[in-house]
This record gives C-alpha cells, structure tokens and sequence, in this order.
C-alpha cells in the first residue's frame, strides 16, 4: 500500500495525499479528490475542501519546531 503524506501549508490547508478516507460527523464518506486539500481556516465555501479563500487572511502556520 502506497504511503500516505499529510502536509500542513504555510498560511494555506492541510494536503493530504495517498489513500486516506474522508469520514464527515455522522460517518459517511465525503467522496475525496486527490490530492485533498482540507480547509483550516474555517472560511471555505466548499467545507471540507480549501477554496483559497485563506490567502492573504492567516497569519499561523504549524511548524514542527513550534510543537516539540
Ligand atoms: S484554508 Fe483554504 S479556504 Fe480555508
């Protein structure tokens, strides 16, 4: 099985490449796009998917050396 990588953009979504299923809050499957790009800022208009609509408006990123 082929590995799957998740990225976290700087000021931009998380992607998500590989085999990974999309699961929403009452467990259906979100039919999934490859790669996903998943939205963190809470402004999509195409939730849970990343739109753009982030550019320019987030000022955090998650950074390895940030979390250890
Ligand atoms: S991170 Fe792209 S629309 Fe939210």
């Amino acid at each position: 099985m082929a590995e799957t990588r998740i990225q976290i953009l700087n000021q931009g979504p998380i992607i998500i490449a590989g085999h990974a299923d999309l699961i929403d809050d009452q467990g259906n499957t979100i039919p999934r796009r490859e790669p996903m790009a998943l939205c963190r800022c809470g402004q999509s208009q195409t939730m849970p998917f990343c739109d753009g609509i982030e550019k320019g408006h987030m000022k955090t990123c998650s950074r390895a050396k940030n979390i250890l």
